[in-house]
């Protein structure tokens, strides 16, 4: 099955004109991206991308309300954007809780958004404490959503300590990170749980891609930094090809 791969573009780029040639140079390495792009320029980018192409990178639960600064996963759909990223580290860093996430995540999904709900540790201690974390975001993720909208949602795993950072972490541990959440999954949801895509994220770069599909046992990628370098992407799209 083809990797699935996010770009996250956080705050960037800079105007509409920079978003649209970023966009275009992205479909055309990785086509079957999804960019999450600042919710400034979704209206415009939808216009010119087919449906499915973009994604925002956090909505608030509530439809419309006295949010200042928020934008509403119902907002988001009326865009056409077709995915949200939701409980990104840097959303928790700013105040969400796993309520808030939780919220997020079901308002998403009942209003046809898919969501990639982001999960991860700050850091990794060795009586394995940060199992239980994760363990505790992902149940507050998946537990209350329906079994029809369970198809819907995509798991990104991306630990604190590599977002940002020099590597990625390494594949191995990921392939283990990644029988960790399927555990969780089949024991919180049962059997439909294994259909479900776990991404890596946090510093991959297309030099640590390949070795992380090949040996991480992912199902794709939220990508940041390299997201918005186009020699990047190209050489990601190429290795992507020919994996
Ligand atoms: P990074 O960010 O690839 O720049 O480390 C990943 C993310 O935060 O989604």
């Amino acid at each position: 099955m083809a990797l699935l791969m996010v770009m996250n573009w956080k705050m960037h780029p800079e105007t509409l004109a920079q978003a649209k040639t970023l966009l275009t140079a992205t479909r055309k390495y990785i086509p079957g991206v999804i960019v999450a792009v600042p919710h400034i320029f979704l209206t415009d980018l939808a216009r010119r991308t087919r449906a499915g192409a973009l994604a925002a990178q956090d909505g608030h639960w509530e439809k419309t309300g006295p949010h200042t600064g928020c934008v509403s996963m119902a907002q988001i759909r009326a865009t056409r954007t077709q995915y949200v990223i939701v409980g990104h580290a840097e959303r928790r860093m700013a105040g969400d809780t796993d309520e808030d996430v939780g919220r997020k995540v079901l308002s998403a999904l009942s209003l046809g958004l898919k969501v990639v709900a982001c999960v991860g540790e700050q850091s990794r201690d060795e009586q394995g404490e940060y199992l239980l974390y994760i363990q505790k975001q992902i149940t507050n993720i998946i537990a209350d959503v329906p079994k029809s909208q369970r198809a819907h949602i995509t798991i990104a795993y991306e630990p604190i300590w590599a977002i940002g950072a020099e590597h990625p972490m390494e594949a191995h541990d990921m392939h283990q990170m990644v029988l960790f959440i399927r555990k969780i999954l089949f024991e919180s949801i049962g059997p439909s749980g294994r259909s479900i895509p776990i991404l890596y994220g946090g510093a991959l770069t297309a030099e640590t891609l390949a070795d992380m599909a090949q040996n991480g046992e992912v199902d794709g990628f939220l990508v940041g930094r390299a997201s918005l370098d186009t020699a990047q992407l190209k050489e990601m799209g190429a290795t992507l090809k020919a994996l």
